[in-house]
């Protein structure tokens, strides 16, 4: 954008585009979901070495397809810990995040190898990942 360009806008243009641009609603949007999905399927190659994404498969650990929602330990045809599967949990976004932070302080005993996604914006963008799973 130069100078002249802007020089020709009338200032009630100016401040229109601003309000634009500064409008939480936009933020909202369905684009702005896809563009935190697609961060998020960056934040889960750290996952992916364990976790398929294909409904029909396990991998070391339980497909993650339809995750967010779902209560632990019920994927047919994977052998999760007792910890786990009697664990109570639904995977709801609050249990997610916990879980993503540390799993083992948030259910003692389970089989998945520890891991810590601890940024709050890393973790909205991992959930995000998983709700355009499901
Ligand atoms: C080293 C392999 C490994 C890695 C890496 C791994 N997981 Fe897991 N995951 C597992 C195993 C094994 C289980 C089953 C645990 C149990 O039965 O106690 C599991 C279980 C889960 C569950 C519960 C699923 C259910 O059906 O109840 C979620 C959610 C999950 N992992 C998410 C993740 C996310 C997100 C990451 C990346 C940040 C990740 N995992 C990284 C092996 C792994």
């Amino acid at each position: 954008m130069n100078n002249r360009w802007i020089a020709a806008l009338s200032p009630s243009a100016l401040v229109a585009l601003t309000a634009l641009v500064a409008s939480p609603a936009l933020y909202a949007e369905g684009s702005d979901q896809e563009a935190m999905a697609a961060a998020g399927a960056a934040v889960f190659h750290q996952c992916e070495a364990c976790h398929t994404l294909d409904p029909a498969k396990n991998g070391f650990g339980p497909n993650l397809h339809g995750v967010v929602g779902r209560e632990a330990g019920t994927v047919p045809r994977f052998a999760y810990s007792d910890a786990l599967k009697n664990s109570g949990l639904t995977w709801n976004e609050e249990n997610l995040r916990k879980w993503v932070a540390d799993n083992e302080a948030l259910v003692p005993g389970t089989r998945m190898r520890h891991v810590s996604v601890t940024d709050p914006v890393e973790q909205d963008y991992l959930i995000a990942f998983l709700k355009s799973l499901n």
